[in-house]
């Protein structure tokens, strides 16, 4: 087995046992309330953090199944944020509480729904990735639309929990873009090898236990809807992970798309429900340069690789950026975690870090959590657009539908679709 040079990230933040004195509480007087809607296998990795972050005075609870609440509604270190009335077993009951914003992860197939209702409700929201996943692209697409309609009807911000966004890579290649030390961008590659038996996070064991509970039982009724239309997935209904990082680095987005598909050979039921396993396609970009992008599930990988199976690489005339490193035309340098990342406000850091200890403090996905609840609170205190706001979100979603639909095409070239810039 391949160990990886730098596997940047941390340890998971879990829920502490015992109570610390907690300082945090409301910065300059701007605190805010948010409301944590599903509090399931990946809800949980985040409650924490939320709760820990300085801006935040105000932590509500909600999921459909009891225990889950309850055990943090229990636990010694939330007992200073949660109120006993702030418990609510529904959206609809959270909906109607007034609270700044709402943090939703919930099943992917609940997503899009579930944040328009909260942003009608008046509340800003924050949702785990996808936009939305169904089997049907465009289907997705049309959430998409309706995700930025809402977003601008009602006023409220919407982020987009992309976990790539803020990879200690990503954060890096960022701040070198606006030195302009890309030069002129040429080509980029962006890919989410994703292997289904991958032990760290077995798809078949992931569906099962998103199946496990009330909301999760409701979708084999609606599974077996599109099953019964002869409708099956592909993996590029939920491109994020690949398609963001080339794309917000580059400040492009995808134009065109051609794709194909790796039609199975497996008689593994698994696999019943995909119409092709792996896609991958090429684009040509709004600043000139073409993008390649694998979503792959079925291909083989070693465990222990955390960081190579999801990554991308950039390429420019004056710099290039792959596997950790930064070149320009004369050298070569391998990069450090530490230095990719960008640093967190000090009392924000200092607060994750009481919360989660030292190795769990930036959470997982390359430590890219304590990011992502930064920017969503940062951006509800102070009013503005998150950085992956709706119309960023869109643009992550519809290059994977494009390929989709090429890929479905053999190969035939598609535009993509765009609902512009998010308005400021
Ligand atoms: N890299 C990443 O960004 C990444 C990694 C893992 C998971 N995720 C996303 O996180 C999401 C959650 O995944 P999970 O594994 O935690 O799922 P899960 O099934 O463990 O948890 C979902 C929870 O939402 C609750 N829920 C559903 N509808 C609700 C409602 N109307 N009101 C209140 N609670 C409700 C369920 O009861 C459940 O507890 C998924 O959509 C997944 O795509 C993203």
């Amino acid at each position: 087995m391949r160990t990886p040079a730098l596997r940047p990230g941390g340890g998971r933040c879990r829920i502490r046992p015992s109570a610390q004195a907690d300082t945090g509480a409301g910065r300059n007087g701007v605190g805010i309330s948010i409301g944590l809607v599903g509090l399931g296998a990946f809800g949980s990795e985040f409650a924490p953090l939320f709760k820990s972050h300085p801006l935040v005075d105000r932590v509500a609870l909600c999921d459909r199944e009891p225990e889950r609440v309850k055990r943090f509604a229990q636990a010694p270190t939330f007992q200073e944020k949660v109120r006993p009335s702030d418990l609510y077993a529904s959206l609809d009951e959270i909906c109607a509480a007034d609270l700044d914003a709402l943090v939703i992860i919930t099943q992917p197939w609940l997503h899009a729904p579930q944040a328009i209702r909260a942003m009608e409700s008046g509340k800003r929201v924050y949702s785990a990735v996808p936009v939305i996943w169904l089997p049907d692209g465009e289907e997705v697409l049309e959430w998409c639309d309706k995700v930025t309609r809402a977003s601008r009807r009602t006023g409220m911000s919407y982020m987009l929990g992309e976990t790539t966004y803020y990879r200690p890579q990503a954060m890096y290649c960022r701040r070198k873009a606006r030195e302009g030390a890309f030069g002129d961008f040429t080509y980029a590659e962006g890919e989410y090898f994703h292997p289904h038996d991958w032990p760290p996070a077995d798809l078949r064991k992931v569906k099962k236990s998103r199946e496990a509970s009330a909301a999760g039982q409701e979708w084999l009724a609606i599974q077996a809807g599109y099953d019964a239309r002869g409708i099956r997935q592909t993996p590029m209904t939920y491109p994020t992970h690949s398609t963001s990082g080339p794309m917000t680095v580059m400040r492009a987005h995808a134009v065109r798309a051609a794709a194909f598909g790796w039609k199975t050979r497996s008689t593994d039921p698994y696999f019943g429900d995909y119409r092709f396993t792996n896609v991958s396609a090429l684009y040509r970009m709004s600043n000139g340069s073409q993008m390649r992008i694998c979503e792959h599930r079925e291909l083989a990988y070693p465990s222990g690789d955390l960081f190579e199976h999801e990554t991308f690489r950039i390429f420019g005339t004056t710099g290039t950026f792959r596997e950790n490193r930064w070149a320009d035309k004369d050298r070569w340098e391998t990069l450090t975690t530490a230095k990719m990342r960008d640093p967190l406000p000090p009392d924000v850091a200092e607060a994750f870090r009481r919360e989660c200890g030292e190795t769990g403090m930036y959470g997982g996905h390359g430590g890219s959590h304590a990011y992502l609840v930064h920017e969503f609170v940062d951006a509800v205190a102070h009013d503005r657009q998150p950085a992956i706001n709706a119309w960023e979100a869109a643009r992550y979603m519809a290059a994977g539908i494009a390929a989709e639909r090429s890929a479905l095409r053999d190969g035939e070239t598609q535009d993509v679709a765009d609902w512009g810039d998010a308005p400021s």
